[in-house]
């Protein structure tokens, strides 16, 4: 997700995972932000100022007492001229200092000076991370409205196993644009398709596309950061489950149409970005068939239509597809908008430079009964944001039909 004229500070604090921050930075200001940076004492044990200062393109900040620094940046500067605070790694000690208001240091003064949201990724050894004490105070500070990202799990620097790790930099990005994202979408239920589906031949063999679930995935995480339920049905595809959203995993168009068709019972909003299989062998096979000698033929029957027969139209609920096409792509989405009865279809000419299948940008034109939007090659997750920009739209012209949260 993108940071774009958003300001980050980022508070490093005295944990082994501070030798990953210049990577944090990295991230953060690939995404678009500008990245302030204030570090700990301890943790200039383990990452140097010069360090962190070289990839933020500007000076760090480390003492509260420090003169330079306080007539050149000072505390409440930090606090007041951030859109959002990041602290990764979280040491349990700044945790509990934050938890209880304590200020004896630059990043906990500026924590409490803060109007500005606050995401915290705490790292450490995992009996520390799961003693009683460190998590009573991540739950206080999350009832204060901090936003905790859960250390992922496996090998610690430590030598223990268990969770601990901080998450990778582009889970940390997710969870900092998530907290600045406009929440416009908490009313909502979204249900997102994703990925390829597979139809088998024999329990080895099986007929698939291109599609890596990248553009579905990005429309789940951008939901969420926006304050949406989502349950996310994908494909087979390797992306890990996002954060924040109910994933389920399904293989064929059957499978896809039966989980949709449950699941999409609570959902408000149902978009479908998946590359669903149009057909699938009229048979399958329960062992690996042998090859015989000359040309073969495969009889082939239609897959369920997800889309248009598994998603009940119910008052209220707005429903999305994607076209993805070679040729004629405006007029053979309008005929699918029509025909499939969507409120909107994302019209993709998977022939365009930088769109389509298995890249992380995608060019699309956004359909509806009001006219036509063709927006320029964008990431996918600028892409999913302009989708929920107009699903935002279409519940805002229809709010006497808006399900809402009681519905569920
Ligand atoms: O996953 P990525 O690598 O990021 O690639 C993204 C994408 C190219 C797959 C995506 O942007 C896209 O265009 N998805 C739709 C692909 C497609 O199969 O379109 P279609 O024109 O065949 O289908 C039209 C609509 O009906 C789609 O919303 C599709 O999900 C739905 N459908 C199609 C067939 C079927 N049996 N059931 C369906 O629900």
């Amino acid at each position: 997700m993108r940071l774009d004229g958003k300001t980050v500070l980022l508070g490093v604090t005295g944990g082994i995972a501070a030798y990953k921050s210049p990577e944090v930075v990295r991230a953060l200001r690939q995404a678009g932000a500008r990245v302030r940076v204030v570090l700990t004492r301890s943790a200039q044990e383990f990452v140097t100022p010069l360090a962190l200062q070289t990839v933020a393109g500007e000076p760090v900040a480390a003492e509260l007492f420090d003169l330079t620094q306080e007539s050149e940046i000072g505390h409440i500067d930090l606090a007041d001229n951030v859109d959002v605070i990041l602290i990764a790694p979280a040491t349990a000690n700044v945790v509990a200092k934050a938890a209880v208001g304590m200020a004896d240091d630059l990043l906990t003064t500026v924590l409490l000076a803060t109007r500005a949201p606050v995401v915290v990724a705490p790292a450490m050894n995992v009996h520390m991370y799961e003693n009683a004490l460190v998590q009573e105070n991540l739950a206080k500070l999350g009832t204060h409205g901090w936003q905790i990202v859960q250390p992922d799990s496996g090998a610690l620097a430590c030598g223990y196993e268990g969770p601990g790790r901080l998450p990778d930099a582009a889970v940390l990005v997710d969870a900092v644009a998530a907290a600045v994202a406009p929440k416009d979408l908490v009313q909502e239920t979204v249900l997102v398709t994703a990925g390829p589906t597979r139809e088998y031949l024999d329990p080895v063999r099986f007929l698939s596309n291109r599609s890596s679930g990248k553009m579905g995935f990005a429309i789940a995480r951008a939901a969420a950061a926006r304050g949406a339920r989502v349950v996310l049905v994908a494909g087979p595809c390797s992306l890990p489950d996002p954060r924040a959203v109910e994933t389920i995993r399904v293989d064929s168009a059957e499978d896809m149409a039966a989980t949709v068709g449950r699941e999409g019972r609570r959902a408000t909003v149902v978009i479908a970005a998946a590359a669903v299989a149009d057909y699938r062998p009229a048979t399958r096979e329960t062992q690996k068939s042998a090859k015989k000698k000359g040309a073969s033929r495969l009889a082939l029957e239609e897959t369920p239509d997800v889309v248009a027969t598994a998603v009940a139209r119910k008052p209220g609920r707005i429903v999305v597809g994607f076209a993805a096409e070679t040729s004629d792509v405006e007029e053979r989405a309008r005929g699918k908008l029509d025909r499939k009865a969507l409120d909107l279809i994302v019209a993709n000419d998977v022939t365009a430079e930088g769109a389509g299948f298995d890249v992380d940008t995608n060019v699309v034109t956004l359909i509806d009964a009001s006219g036509s939007e063709a927006l320029p090659l964008l990431s996918k997750d600028d892409v999913a944001d302009a989708i929920l920009d107009r699903v935002a739209r279409l519940r805002a012209k229809r709010p006497e039909s808006a399900p809402g949260r009681k519905n569920r």
